[in-house]
């Protein structure tokens, strides 16, 4: 089967973009290869490592454009690269309605808090501050609302005394790693589907 074609947004130092590419040339991610990486920041980090790697980059900057005009440029080069699936990875704008409607059920996002606690920036340190006791990750589908869409894959990781929010993001960005690459994988594999919220194993569903 040929691979879906995965198209990477992001705007820094894109460690979860690495995470990705590792887990496709490690094998441990099948079915699925990255044919952009876009940033909407000129010096973003995960550009840089793309390079690296030889994949194809473009960078859009997106600061004091309109949103629209902006999106639109993206959504043309996605499709010009064919892209299947909009992996958002630390991509820190809004996509506008256009931009969800243009890729239905085909954009996710990764979120550093167990949603939907602690929407919005800064995840991590407004579970720490909170005072809640497990904080984690949540990647889940794109729609119009913010870190809204339907999860397809959480991982908890404990709140410890000895933290401060340094500490727990840097935990968190661990399970991160793991956790985008295993909801891709879902995602790909067709074997699961959407009940109502619930996205689950199509031979489980109710
Ligand atoms: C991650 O914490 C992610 O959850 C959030 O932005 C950060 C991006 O980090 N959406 P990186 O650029 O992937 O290292």
């Amino acid at each position: 089967m040929k691979p879906v074609r995965l198209g990477v947004l992001l705007s820094g130092r894109g460690s979860n973009f690495l995470a990705i590419a590792e887990s496709i040339r490690t094998g441990k991610l099948t079915g699925a290869e990255i044919a952009v990486v876009i940033a909407n920041v000129a010096d973003a980090g995960g550009i840089e490592s793309a390079q690296k790697l030889g994949l194809p980059t473009i960078v859009l900057v997106s600061k004091g454009r309109k949103r629209a005009e902006h999106d639109a440029e993206v959504i043309a080069a996605l499709k010009q690269h064919d892209v299947d699936l909009v992996i958002l990875a630390g991509y820190m704008r809004l996509l506008s309605p256009e931009f969800v409607a243009a890729f239905p059920n085909k954009i996710l996002n990764i979120h550093p808090a167990l949603l939907p606690a602690f929407p919005g920036l800064d995840g991590q340190t407004q579970a720490f501050e909170y005072g809640a006791k497990i904080a984690g990750c949540t990647v889940h589908f794109v729609d119009e609302h913010l870190d809204h869409g339907t999860i397809i894959l959480q991982r908890a990781v404990p709140v410890l005394d000895t933290d401060d929010a340094h500490t727990l993001a840097e935990r968190i960005l661990v399970e991160e790693h793991l956790a985008y690459s295993e909801a891709i994988g879902r995602v790909v594999s067709g074997e699961y589907t959407t009940v109502g919220r619930r996205y689950v194993r199509r031979d489980a569903a109710k």
